[in-house]
């Protein structure tokens, strides 16, 4: 059975802090839950898990559903490697720590990210160089049009940057309810990305381990993002833009220093972050919203402001964007209107 919680603020369940209200707030706990609430046609709920990838623009005029749905399970298990199954409902950020205790690598480089595991193959969460579709076997969901259970294996989600075929084609259409992951038992550890290299330098870490990894991506984090715990804010606002290389050149051309990141022959990404902080929007401030005054890709709430406000600086950073430098710049957060 569904157990219905009293209050019916989101701003608990959201990790802007944006404070509007929902008809009801249910929970689920289990599979079969899901499976039988759909079971009667398609029901128009807002799932959410840790609310650390959504702005609320005004009151949910619907249930809302925290996936609480638990449980670690491993379902095979060689020397080399372990397959486990966890559901949607268990933090990810604690997850990655039961796996460090485990000594099973694979997670380490996504150390710290907010938010629950059912939501991580839907926008493919990533950071450090690894990506969840590098761990990932399958997703299992419940269709909303009928309760049925689905598996997709990694190649149906079809992963890419930010994003999947629940952002896509299948958006709003499942409920995850789980997600089958294969991690190692001895972990070559991955750093390529620069800064953790440097910061494993500064914590005079020679040869890392899973730990020391995932130690060195927390103390980064920690230096720039901030807490959503004592300020409201949902990561990064929007997606790192992908340009041609000829596009590339000619701002290069214009802003010698601008960074980039190869993609592929044809093309190449841009921080996103250089361009709002190059065009002078980091750390301004107005009234009790803005841009954080350390990271130019995060927009944060001081306190009370409400989503539209934030939805209304976010327009006019695209606008900014687009006629500086000529890209259209794409939101990663989940507008909920
Ligand atoms: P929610 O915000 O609750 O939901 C996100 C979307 O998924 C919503 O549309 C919701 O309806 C849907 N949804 C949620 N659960 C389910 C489900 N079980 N079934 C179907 N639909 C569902 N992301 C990164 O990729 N890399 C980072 O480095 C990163 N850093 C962050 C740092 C901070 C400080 C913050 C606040 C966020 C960061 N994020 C990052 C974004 C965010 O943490 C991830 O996108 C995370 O996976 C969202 O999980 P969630 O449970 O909070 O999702
Ligand atoms: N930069 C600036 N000014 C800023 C911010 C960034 O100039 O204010 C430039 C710097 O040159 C910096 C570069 O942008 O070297 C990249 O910045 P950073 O390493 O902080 O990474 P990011 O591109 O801003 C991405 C992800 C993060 C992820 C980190 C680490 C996206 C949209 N964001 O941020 O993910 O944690 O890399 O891998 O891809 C999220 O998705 O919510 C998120 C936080």
């Amino acid at each position: 059975m569904n157990s219905s919680i009293v209050k019916t603020s989101l701003k608990p369940y959201n990790t802007f802090g944006i404070d509007v209200s929902a008809q009801k707030i249910l929970n689920w706990k289990s599979e079969e839950e899901v499976e039988v609430f759909f079971k009667g046609g398609d029901r128009n709920v807002l799932v959410l898990g840790g609310g650390s990838n959504v702005l609320f623009i005004k009151d949910i005029d619907r249930t809302v559903v925290l996936n609480r749905i638990k449980g670690i399970e491993i379902i095979n298990e060689s020397d080399e490697s372990v397959e486990i199954r966890v559901g949607a409902g268990e933090d990810w950020h604690e997850f990655v720590l039961y796996c460090l205790d485990q000594g099973w690598g694979g997670v380490e480089n996504l150390s710290l990210i907010p938010g629950c595991i059912g939501a991580s193959p839907i926008q493919n969460i990533g950071a450090y160089g690894v990506e969840i579709k590098d761990v990932l076997l399958r997703v299992e969901a419940v269709s909303r049009k009928d309760g049925r259970k689905e598996v997709f294996g990694n190649s149906s989600c079809k992963f890419g940057y930010r994003d999947s075929i629940f952002k896509r084609s299948h958006k709003n259409q499942y409920v995850i309810t789980a997600v089958v992951l294969r991690l190692e038992k001895n972990r070559k550890v991955n750093v390529s990305y620069g800064a953790i290299q440097s910061e494993l330098e500064k914590m005079g870490v020679d040869s890392p381990g899973i730990r020391d990894v995932s130690n060195a991506v927390i103390r980064i984090r920690k230096s720039k993002l901030p807490d959503p715990k004592l300020l409201g804010n949902a990561g990064s606002f929007f997606k790192n833009p992908v340009v041609t290389r000829e596009k590339y050149q000619s701002l290069k051309k214009r802003y010698p220093q601008i960074p980039s990141y190869p993609v592929n022959d044809d093309q190449v990404k841009i921080p996103a972050g250089w361009l709002i902080d190059h065009a002078g929007w980091k750390g301004r401030r107005f009234e009790n919203y803005g841009v954080h005054e350390k990271q130019a890709l995060v927009l944060v709430n001081y306190g009370g402001a409400t989503g539209n406000k934030i939805y209304q600086l976010s327009e006019k950073i695209l606008q900014d964007i687009a006629e500086r430098y000529g890209i259209s710049l794409e939101r990663e957060v989940n507008i909920i209107k």
